[in-house]
């Protein structure tokens, strides 16, 4: 399992949110910390196709996940902090 952002970027209106991000997600547990507003759930609403991206890419096992669609979402889970 991979899954990659490759200079994601997401813009609300003027203001850059995330700027040209780029990780690899593999198998295993990640911890995504960062300071209030830093962009932690607008990246998490990219990954779960939840918003429009304003550029760059998600591949999952190399395919964008628009492309792949409900087979994305088939494999694909959302714990919130709550
Ligand atoms: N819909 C929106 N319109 C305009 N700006 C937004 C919007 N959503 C988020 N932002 C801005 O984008 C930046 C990132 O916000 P985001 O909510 O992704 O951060 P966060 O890391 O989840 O913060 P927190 O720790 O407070 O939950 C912040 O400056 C926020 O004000
Ligand atoms: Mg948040």
């Amino acid at each position: 399992m991979k899954l990659e952002l490759l200079d994601l970027t997401k813009r609300y209106g003027d203001f850059t949110a995330l700027d040209h991000v780029n990780i690899t997600f593999t198998e295993g547990i990640c911890g995504i910390l960062g300071a209030n507003g830093a962009g932690k759930s607008t990246m998490m609403n990219l990954i779960t196709d939840n918003i429009p991206r304003t550029e760059g890419q998600i591949l999952f096992d190399g395919t964008d996940i628009r492309k792949l669609g409900r087979d994305f979402r088939r494999v694909l889970g959302y714990m919130p902090q709550q």
